[in-house]
């Protein structure tokens, strides 16, 4: 069988994430890609060869004779990209979050829906080792029903990653909470086995929007410059050249009503000095915890018996680091990616979930911005869960 001819739409940054489905002669080879920076071609060339096709332009990729496409281009062009691809005819691995608005992402879905082409959402974390033990432990019954789960977000590189480029705007993110929470919100869901209802939240810039170090304002979207970051700067108001704008909060605390009655949390913060993510899922019999997150080993803890303070846990879930991005992540995430393209079937992500995380995120953003006033979440249109359900 021929391999899966696949393009890249934003190949550096996170689109080297199409690296794991360049398999040339056994499945499937990357064989165009676009990007607006020469630099990221030149990459593009070096790592899947010369005979590579490369371009500046979206539209002249989705006319190649591809079969598939990642966009991995920020989130803002998400929408406008991927719903082309759809029209294109490609099969369409698009990066989290879907888009920056909910009627954005619903259009997204409608395009799949007419068009016929595969839609696959790079919700990664579903693949993560840690997080993939904690649903095994749920579903198994090891915490009774599920009644309430918190996931406290530490951004320790959230200066770095988050605040010196177009991340900072929201007119290219809507915000943090949508952007980075997407993930949490989604895995939250996920755990939980039910979507956001009703959301509330609050939220603040305390400490980097007081940073005066600002690249010059082009008008235009930053890219980040990777080459330039200090890995060892601290405090987080030491940073320099930040963003010219930065419109979104660097601390923001959320609280979700899930449909099936579960009450769920999501803080985050990115003038923390740690990087990593801590989930605590309650039951009617028990509460598990991450210990770690997934990219250093991690442990999940398992309380079941009364006691006071036992860091240790009832039971203690070891979960070995697997190689490859984000734990292993990011290759099993791939692999399924091409074979959803190929054939079809069930997948670990979903695009109605992925909606319903950016609806619950954009929501909570517009909650936080407006006295923390409680939102009720519009229900997808039925027919387009009912199109997406029948697709597994
Ligand atoms: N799932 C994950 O773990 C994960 C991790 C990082 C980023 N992401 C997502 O990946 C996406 C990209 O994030 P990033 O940090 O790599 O962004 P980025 O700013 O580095 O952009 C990615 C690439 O897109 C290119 N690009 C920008 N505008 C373009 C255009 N108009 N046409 C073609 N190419 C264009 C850039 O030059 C760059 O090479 C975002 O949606 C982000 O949320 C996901």
């Amino acid at each position: 069988m021929d391999d899966l001819k696949i393009g890249v739409i934003g190949a550096g940054g996170r689109g080297k994430l199409a690296g794991y489905a360049h398999k040339p002669g056994k499945g499937s080879r990357i064989v165009a890609c676009c990007d607006v920076s020469d630099r990221w071609l030149d990459d593009a060339r070096k790592s899947y060869g010369d005979d590579i096709a490369l371009t500046h332009d979206y539209r002249e990729l989705l006319d190649m004779a591809l079969d598939a496409v990642f966009v991995t281009t920020p989130d803002f062009l998400h929408e406008e990209y991927a719903t082309a691809a759809l029209e294109a005819g490609k099969a369409v691995y698009l990066e989290k979050p879907m888009a920056i608005t909910i009627a954005g992402c619903d259009r997204i879905l409608e395009a799949a829906r007419r068009t016929g082409s595969r839609l696959y959402l790079g919700h990664n974390m579903r693949h993560m080792p840690f997080v993939i033990k904690m649903k095994e432990l749920i579903d198994s019954g090891a915490i009774g029903e599920v009644k309430t789960a918190w996931c406290r977000h530490f951004v320790g590189n959230g200066p770095d990653f988050y605040f010196k480029d177009w991340h900072a705007e929201r007119r290219y993110s809507t915000s943090l909470l949508l952007q980075k929470a997407a993930h949490d919100i989604d895995v939250l869901h996920w755990l939980c086995g039910s979507f956001s209802r009703r959301v509330t939240a609050m939220g603040d810039l305390m400490v980097l929007g007081k940073i005066e170090s600002r690249r010059p304002d082009t008008g235009l979207p930053q890219p980040l410059d990777r080459e330039s970051l200090d890995w060892k700067r601290w405090p987080p108001a030491a940073h320099e050249g930040m963003n010219p704008v930065i419109d979104v909060e660097d601390v923001s605390l959320m609280l979700m009503q899930l449909d099936n009655g579960v009450l769920a949390s999501y803080q985050q913060c990115h003038f923390t000095p740690d990087y990593w993510r801590n989930y605590t899922v309650i039951g009617s019999e028990g509460r598990i915890e991450n210990d770690g997150n997934g990219e250093q080993g991690t442990t999940i803890k398992l309380w079941n018996q009364r006691h006071g303070w036992c860091p240790e846990g009832d039971v203690a879930y070891p979960v070995d680091e697997a190689a490859g991005g984000h734990g292993g992540a990011d290759p099993n995430i791939v692999a399924e990616f091409v074979r959803f393209a190929k054939e079809g079937g069930a997948t670990q992500t979903s695009p109605v979930a992925a909606r319903n995380s950016v609806a619950a995120g954009c929501l909570a953003a517009q909650s936080l911005r407006n006295g923390s006033v409680p939102l009720d979440v519009p229900r997808l249109d039925d027919a387009l869960i009912a199109y997406f359900d029948r697709q597994v």
